[in-house]
């Protein structure tokens, strides 16, 4: 089943670029260029009336959702916000009619989301869940799915669904833009363009599973691991947080990089190492500064930077790179070297990454 593959961590990685080729297609076509939403049912015709969008979700699910809330924003122009189901759950949340409440779940049995759709029906508000799994919980309760094509995910730590989670989430958006009367047909070809160049965007960044292996060798012996990004790659540190805690055990966190003067700037010393997401479009010169602020300190960087930036190749004690693609899809480029670099990290340390200790694939109850 693991074919050439050891685990099916590693082997799910490597499906991305086929997993995200087909998401893309089977929810839009280049020639003509059109989005089709064929499982949104009644929610297809409401989106019109739509004025703010919620996305809930667990986990690498939540991380997606905080990039599809800025893709929401961007691209349609109402406001959204990016929450976490186990808190929504239990707080207030003001919500109506116009509320769009979009649910991000790989699986679509998570507690927490189930009980926050929950909620949310209570309050009359539009659901739309982005699902890999057909027939799921959360499909039956959302008004409307849209469906990613990751296949079958094995691996307890969570790859090829975060990726497609974030296509969807953009073709969705999109989606959302064009019934606002706010996508003209140029634009979306222009964006379908850019999604097209991804797949192999993605299949290069896996070629340098090597290089990643060899840093990957220098980080195994570290206690703490931060991760800084900003803009879109705020949630890929995050992710690339998560993805490493929870294969390799080394304690990693991941932060908006404006936040390391409030406090985190304090942890810096020549054993803590940084994982900075600096690429092209992510805020990069404020990136720069966080970087020489830590360097400043003895922190030693590893910067996930676009292929030919000798700024910050020459400046970051280390880099892996990602090439250039649109900004829009900067977070599934350079998300694909954190996972390799926590499936390497764990595999040099000895953890059993497919089955990570206390973890299950699916957390059905709280
Ligand atoms: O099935 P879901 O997407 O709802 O799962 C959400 C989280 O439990 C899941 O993403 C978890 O954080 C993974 N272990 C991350 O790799």
């Amino acid at each position: 089943l693991k074919g050439q593959y050891p685990h099916f961590m590693l082997k799910e990685i490597h499906e991305q670029p086929e997993a995200i080729a087909d998401t893309i297609w089977s929810l839009a076509t280049l020639d003509p260029p059109a989005l089709y939403f064929d499982d949104l049912g009644p929610a297809a015709d409401r989106l019109a009336d739509i004025e703010r969008v919620v996305l809930i979700g667990m986990g690498t699910s939540l991380h997606a959702a905080m990039v599809g809330q800025r893709y929401i924003e961007a691209f349609a122009g109402i406001p959204a916000d990016a929450d976490n189901a186990s808190e929504f759950r239990y707080r207030e949340p003001v919500l109506d009619d116009r509320t769009l409440v979009i649910s991000v779940s790989q699986s679509g049995e998570t507690v927490d989301v189930l009980e926050a759709m929950a909620v949310a029906r209570q309050a009359g508000a539009l659901q739309v869940t982005v699902c890999n799994t057909a027939g799921a919980q959360t499909t039956r309760v959302a008004d409307g799915t849209v469906y990613t094509r990751a296949g079958l995910e094995r691996g307890v730590a969570s790859t090829k669904c975060f990726t497609t989670a974030v296509v969807a989430l953009y073709l969705l958006a999109l989606r959302i833009a064009q019934a606002k009367g706010r996508l003209s047909d140029r634009e979306l070809a222009l964006h379908l363009h850019d999604l097209a160049q991804l797949p192999r965007a993605v299949s290069e960044v896996l070629r340098q599973q090597d290089l990643v292996r060899k840093r990957a060798v220098s980080l195994a012996a570290a206690q703490h691991v931060l991760f800084l990004g900003r803009g879109l790659a705020f949630p890929v540190a995050m992710e690339g947080a998560l993805k490493l805690k929870e294969v390799s055990y080394i304690h990693a966190e991941g932060y908006a990089a404006g936040e390391m003067k409030h406090g985190p700037i304090a942890l810096i010393e020549p054993s803590f190492p940084t994982v900075a997401i600096a690429t092209r479009h992510a805020l990069r010169t404020k990136m720069i500064s966080n970087i020489e602020q830590i360097q400043a300190r003895g922190g030693p960087v590893t910067g996930v930077v676009t292929e030919g930036d000798a700024e910050l190749t020459a400046l970051c004690d280390a880099v892996l790179t990602v090439p250039a693609v649109s900004s829009w899809l900067e977070p599934v480029a350079a998300v694909i070297p954190l996972q390799l670099l926590a499936y390497d990290v764990a595999v040099h340390r000895g953890c059993d990454v497919d089955q990570p200790r206390n973890l299950a694939k699916t957390v059905t109850v709280e």
